[in-house]
């Protein structure tokens, strides 16, 4: 058996993985409505309607796949290892970019949008 030389790049399987999970997070960031209507409505002592309990169990699904799918990723990461860092900063700016200053700024304008 011919043990995989992670210099050579990602595997196909690591590469599936990544962008599933990249477009599952999408999916669950954009279409949140359902599961926040099934919430405020159970929060507030009412019956939420059955379109928002089937959007609330799709979302409660699609969060435990992600989950599943990042465990199996993190896997293959300790048994196949990574390709080095890339040396320019440009993707590291684009990461940071994407996964720390927009969910910040999105916060702070979906509670503003709440209470005003
Ligand atoms: C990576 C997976 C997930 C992502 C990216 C995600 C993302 C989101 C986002 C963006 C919202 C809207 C928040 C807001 O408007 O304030 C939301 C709402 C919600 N999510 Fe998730 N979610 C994930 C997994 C889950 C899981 C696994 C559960 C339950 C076990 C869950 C339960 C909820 C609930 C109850 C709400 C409504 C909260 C509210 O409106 O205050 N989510 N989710």
């Amino acid at each position: 058996m011919s043990v995989r030389d992670s210099t050579q790049g990602y595997s196909a399987t690591q590469i599936m993985l990544h962008w599933t999970v990249a477009l599952l997070v999408a999916f669950q960031f954009f279409l949140n409505q359902g599961i926040g209507d099934a919430f405020r409505a159970v929060m507030s002592g009412e019956e939420p309607t059955a379109d928002a309990v089937d959007a609330a169990n799709i979302h409660v699904t699609m969060g435990l796949l992600i989950l599943m799918l990042a465990l199996w990723r993190i896997g293959l990461r300790l048994t196949l290892g990574a390709p080095p860092a890339p040396t320019t900063s440009s993707s590291c700016c684009c990461s940071l970019w994407l996964f720390s200053t927009l969910p910040a700024r999105w916060c702070s304008t979906s509670s503003s949008a709440r209470t005003s």
